[in-house]
Order: structure tokens, then sequence, then C-alpha cells
């Protein structure tokens, strides 16, 4: 007989994770304790943007397989529990808040059939997965404990979920792996590498990534600061690099750095959890990383005094994005954001334009100016900051701006938009890492 999933934890990671399960055929419930996400998720509707997933879902909740409550009795009939809930950082440090995390593994533990597997999905500091079995095994032995975890990113969920470029799964013993590869049968059939591991093996896989990858842009956005001192390209310097195969090409998009709400937090964590494990040192350049990442954004403040005033009280400042990145309508770590508030705690009259993320963007900085457009946002700016992709902003056309605005000055945050078509235009351009 199919198996039955269920999944715990129903935002981002784990509304995505129910619908693509659900698209592989097997029948899947969704639990989450807020009641407002599962009346929307129910309906079909997404709490939140990610393309390509509106339209799984809808279409999963109609072919009956896939459901959502608030009722964690429902997953009595599941026979694997993914747990998908957050793991935010703690308001008292650097380490990672695993109260959700506890509090899904014991919700669901009374309602534990024989022989289930409890498989974790979230982000969790090193260790955790054996404390959680060893929590399990007191209060429902019957049922054995899992570590599967999830590198899908905001923008590109769906296509990461099912043909993501690696599986991982930490398991204690043959038959949870037997389990997950069933589970992962069409997605493991399609060529994808399998990689077994040991409990704290598969938990440090997932932090080592988005560490590599948080430190990968941060190198860039330094060599960015010395070209800026030496007179150099930063563009060009990562083109040039990323030839090289061992380095590569991806992300080496210099700018105002990373956001949302997985590195910056992951490698907080990572460094608390090491410190916790003795081996402070190892991680210290971790430190490094996350300061050269907060510099990008005051740099950029730092460009918008040296174009305008110290003083920045009598000017209007058009902001171009607030999500952390494009196709997305998060704003957790925003560095766009956080920009933008900088701003305007400095006395400037900053108006924000996103296209999907200006709801959110309000919840957290109400008193920010919003534009429903690019037009009314820049009409009479003083100075134009692009601060997240969005091909949208790529796209426009410098020349129509400029009748709108009141001085031609741009300053592009992630090296994205065409500096010649904007000079040509009439503008003054300036990139972060870009001295010419
Ligand atoms: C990340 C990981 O990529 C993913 O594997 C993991 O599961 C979750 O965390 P995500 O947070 O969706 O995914 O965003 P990602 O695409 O990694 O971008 C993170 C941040 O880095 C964004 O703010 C982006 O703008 C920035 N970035 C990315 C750069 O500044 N330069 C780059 O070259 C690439």
């Amino acid at each position: 007989m199919a198996l039955k999933l269920s999944v715990v934890g129903c935002g981002y990671l784990g509304a995505t994770h129910a619908a693509c399960m659900s698209s592989l055929g097997f029948e899947v419930i969704g639990v989450d304790t807020d009641p407002e996400k599962i009346a929307l998720l129910s309906k079909g509707e997404l709490p939140f943007y990610e393309p390509g997933l509106d339209s799984l879902l809808a279409s999963e909740i109609k072919t009956g397989r896939l459901s959502f409550t608030t009722d964690f009795s429902a997953v009595a009939d599941a026979d694997v529990h993914f747990i998908c809930v957050g793991t935010p950082q703690s308001k008292d440090g650097l380490a990672a808040d695993l109260t959700y995390v506890k509090s899904a593994v014991a919700a669901i533990a009374p309602h534990l059939k024989n022989g289930s597997l409890v498989v974790g999905k979230s982000t969790v500091p090193v260790g955790t997965a054996q404390g959680l079995r060893e929590q399990l095994a007191k209060s429902a032995p019957h049922a054995d404990l899992a570590w599967n975890p999830e590198f899908l990113r905001e923008g590109f969920a769906v296509e990461d979920t099912l043909t993501p470029n690696r599986l991982v799964v930490g398991v204690a013993n043959d038959r949870a792996e037997e389990i997950l590869k069933e589970v992962y049968k069409p997605v493991i059939d399609l060529g994808t590498p399998w990689i077994r591991a040991d409990l704290p093996t598969s938990e440090l896989v997932k932090v080592a990534a988005n560490s590599f990858l948080a430190t990968k842009i941060s190198f860039i956005n330094a060599m960015a600061e010395v070209c800026e001192a030496a007179g150099g390209d930063v563009t060009v310097l990562a083109k040039a690099i990323g030839y090289d195969p061992r380095i590569g090409n991806r992300f080496l998009q210099a700018g105002i750095g990373f956001g949302g709400g997985c590195l910056p937090k992951d490698i907080r964590a990572f460094m608390a959890r090491a410190e916790e494990l003795g081996a402070k040192q190892a991680l210290e350049f971790l430190r490094e990383i996350d300061a050269i990442n907060l510099r990008a954004r005051q740099r950029v403040i730092d460009v918008v005094r040296a174009e305008l005033t110290e003083d920045l009280t009598s000017y209007k400042i058009a902001v171009l994005g607030a999500a952390f990145k494009p196709d997305s309508d998060d704003v957790r770590d925003s560095p766009a954001l956080d920009i933008a508030a900088q701003l305007q705690a400095a006395g400037a009259s900053v108006v924000v334009h996103d296209p999907k993320a200006i709801e959110n963007a309000r919840k957290r900085f109400p008193n920010l100016g919003f534009a429903a457009n690019v037009e009314e946002c820049v009409k009479d700016a003083d100075l134009i900051l692009h601060l997240t992709e969005w091909r949208e902003y790529r796209e426009l056309n410098p020349k129509a701006l400029a009748s709108l605005v009141k001085k031609k000055i741009v300053i592009d945050g992630r090296n994205a938009l065409e500096r010649d078509k904007w000079r040509a235009a009439g503008w003054q351009f300036h990139a972060l890492g870009r001295t010419d």
C-alpha cells in the first residue's frame, strides 16, 4: 500500500513540500497551528508569493490527495511525518530557537502509529536530531526519527523540491533509509544523487552549504570594497575568476549582500553551536562573513551621502525593491528594506516600490513611504536606489524615468542595471565595487 504522509508546519518549506509530495501521488495531510494559514491553504491559496507553487497547490487540492488541518490528531493515519517548522534566530542571542521543532514533535508523538517515521527537514543545530530521537524513544518508542535537510531556494521552491541537485538523508538504521527511498523514488529515478549520512552529518550538510554560499557572496563583496579602494571593477573581476571551474561564476554577484530567512540566521546559529561544541575557532571566519555582509548595506548609505549631503533631511530617495531577492515577497532580514529604513531614520523622505513585497514591507516598517508603481516611486526623487534586481527594474527605460525625477542619480546596489544605457540617458550612475 502507498505510504501516507504528514507535513507538520505549513510555512514556506512545509506548504511547498506538502504540495510537491502530493504531486508525486502521495496522500498528504498538512498540519499547522495557524488557523488563517490552514484556511487559505485548504482553499488552494498561498499565504505568500512563490512562482509556480500557487497553481500546483490549487491543482493538488482538487485531486483530493492533499488536505490541511489544525488538528494534530489527523496525522495518525500517516506513515511518514515531515517536520517543516521554522527555526528562527533566538531573541536573546545568535543561536537558533528550537521551540517550534520540539513542540511539533511533542504534538504528533501521541498520534504516531506503529512503525512510523518522523523526518526532520527544518534547519537545526547539529545534535538536535539525536536529542529528538531520544525524546521520541521515550514518548513513542514504536516510531523512529531521521533527518532530511532541505536546500530549496525561494523563487525556485517547486523545482528545487521535485528536481533537487541532491537528496541527503540522515538515518540511524537501514529501515529509515528504505522508507525515505520509497518516498523519493520518483525523484531518485530522475538520477538525483542520494547521500546517506548519520544524523549529525546530515544536519551539518545544510549549515555547511549555507555557510559556503554566504562566504562566496561576502568574498565577492570584500573584493568589491578592494576594487573601490583600488580603482577596479568587481563585475569584471567576478566574471574573470568565475571562468575557473573550481571557483564557478554563480553566487559572485556583488552588491548589498545576502538576507532572507536562511543565510543570515544559519551562519549565526552555526557559530553559536560550534562554540557550544568547543569548536568556536573553526567558525570564527563566519563572523567576518557576517560583518562584510552588513558593511555592504552601510556602503550604499555612504554613497548616498556622498552624492547628496551628509544631512539627508531635505531629500526624497526612491528605493526600488524591498524583497530580500527577486521573485519573492519575503522581507525577512532584507538588505533593501534595511537600507530604506536606515535612510529614513537619517531624515530622508524614502518611498519604496516592490512588485510583490509591499504588503510585507509595510507590516515591518509602516512609516516608510510606499508607491504602487515605479513612476510614482521615482517622481521628484533626488536619487534612485536599485536594491532588489527584479526583472521589471532591469528593463526600465532610463530615458522615460529621466523626466520624472528631480536629479538624475541612480545607485545600483545589485550590479544588475545596464550602466551604459543609463549614462546615455544622462544619469549619474554608481554601483558597488565599480569605480568607473
Ligand atoms: C538559501 C539557499 O540558497 C538555499 O539552498 C537554502 O535552502 C535556503 O537559503 P534563499 O534564502 O532562498 O536560499 O536565497 P538565495 O538565493 O540563496 O539568496 C540569498 C541572498 O543572497 C539573497 O539576499 C540574494 O540577493 C543574495 N545573493 C545571492 C547575493 O547578494 N549575491 C549572489 O551572487 C547571490
